[in-house]
């Protein structure tokens, strides 16, 4: 039997449902993502770093992380992209820049939504935010130095 890193299995989506409300639909989703947006580029620190990558029309972003969140929480396989890539190229974000993202978005899925269904939203955010962390900060080198090697 072989034994994988636990890291691995954390990072690894569980089987879940689709979030069946009838308040949750693709136009929901993308009142969601819209006004999501819209505060990251008002912010201070978000507001360049999005604007550098996405000069031109942001409407296909708007459209692909539509595709996005309907996949992760309606399960209909909408979105066919690679978020790892995509984070790996934008060398200036920090850990602490998702610790805004996320704020803004538990914020924003808060206003639009009851707190049992912004809770379904922010737990999937946290936990993509997490493995997005990993493969942009986790290094074999700090792992050692954490166990002491
Ligand atoms: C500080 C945190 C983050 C920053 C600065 C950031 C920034 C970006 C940027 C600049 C893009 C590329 C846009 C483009 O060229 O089309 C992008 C794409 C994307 N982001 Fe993030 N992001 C962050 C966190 C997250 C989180 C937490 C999620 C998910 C919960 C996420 C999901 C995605 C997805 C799905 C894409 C599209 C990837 C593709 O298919 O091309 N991002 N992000």
């Amino acid at each position: 039997m072989t034994s994988k890193p636990v890291f691995l299995d954390r990072i690894r989506p569980a089987a879940e449902q689709s979030l069946a409300s009838p308040s949750v639909d693709r136009a929901s989703i993308g009142a969601l993502v819209r006004e999501f947006y819209s505060r990251v580029r008002k912010d201070e620190r978000l507001g360049p770093i999005f604007a550098r990558e996405i000069a031109g029309d942001w409407e296909p972003h708007l459209e692909k992380m539509t595709d996005f969140w309907c996949s992760v929480i309606l399960k209909n396989g909408d979105y066919h992209g690679r978020p790892v890539p995509a984070h790996l190229k934008l060398k200036d974000v920090t850990e602490e820049d998702f610790e805004i993202w996320l704020a803004l978005f538990r914020k924003t899925a808060s206003e639009l939504f009851t707190p049992e269904i912004a809770a379904v939203f922010v737990e999937r955010a946290e936990r993509i935010a997490t493995s997005l962390k990993l493969a942009m900060f986790f290094r074999l080198s700090s792992a050692a130095s954490a166990a002491g090697e």
